[in-house]
């Protein structure tokens, strides 16, 4: 069916509740979820153990080209989704306040993006598919049937980005957080390759002071009313 094939697309910043929104989503909608930043996450995880250099590009993209990342949907899972790096399971070791440090100058470079994306367009090709990140509407998906871009004020998402790390039992102060966020967001809009912004085609969605519910079901709103038109 055509409905079937509907692929929605899910960006925004650090900590504007990307991740929780989409996989609720795709679990009312019975959709595949795909969390593309756990992918430059894993990646990440990788050059640190390693020792690799990070002003080494050529380096960094064989890095990418030969590793095997994988996402196993897991919707009972506090994320919805394993990640796996070359077959050993990493899911909890990519959401390190290291990792999420470094990231960001991983995912600056295009020719890792070009081997991460390749991957990302494949879990969608089957449609059914809730894809969040950064680019997912601009580059990954641009003719995807429903783009959102989800905000939130930046208080907010230090906010989340805190209480989710102090849950996870990293011992981080606020002010590390707040740093790092900014950090992220700056070279997130700022890098050549493929910068998070929002789409002209993006319907915002506002999540500050509002429960994922209510989110959720505004984004179901909207996929209906696509669905309908398509
Ligand atoms: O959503 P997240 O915090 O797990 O993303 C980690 C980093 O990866 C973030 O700093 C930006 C980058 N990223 C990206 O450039 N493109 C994506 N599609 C997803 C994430």
């Amino acid at each position: 069916a055509l409905s079937d094939r509907f692929r929605i697309a899910i960006d925004g910043p650090a900590g504007a509740g990307k991740s929780t929104v989409a996989r609720r989503v795709a679990e009312r909608l019975g959709f595949l979820y795909v969390d593309t930043g756990a992918m430059y996450r894993a990646l990440t995880l990788k050059v640190l153990e390693w020792g690799a250099a990070w002003e080494d590009r050529s380096q960094l993209a064989r890095i990418a080209r030969e590793s095997r990342v994988e996402l196993v949907p897991a919707p009972e899972t506090p994320r919805g989704n394993q990640v796996f790096l070359d077959g050993r399971e990493v899911t909890e070791a990519v959401r390190s306040p290291q990792v999420g440090r470094y990231v960001s100058r991983l995912a600056a470079v295009a020719a890792v993006r070009d081997v991460l994306v390749e991957q990302q367009r494949a879990l969608a090709a089957r449609g059914g598919v809730v894809m969040d990140g950064r680019d997912v509407g601009s580059v990954i998906l641009p003719d995807a049937e429903l783009k959102i871009f989800l905000t939130a004020t930046p208080e907010e998402r230090v906010r989340r980005r805190w209480a989710e790390l102090r849950a996870q039992g990293f011992d981080v102060t606020w002010d590390d957080v707040a740093r790092d966020v900014s950090e992220r967001d700056r070279l997130d809009q700022a890098r050549s390759a493929s910068p998070l912004r929002r789409m002209p085609d993006a319907v915002e969605v506002e999540t500050t002071g509002r429960d994922v519910d209510a989110v959720v079901d505004e984004i179901l709103r909207l996929v209906e009313r696509r669905r309908a038109s398509c």
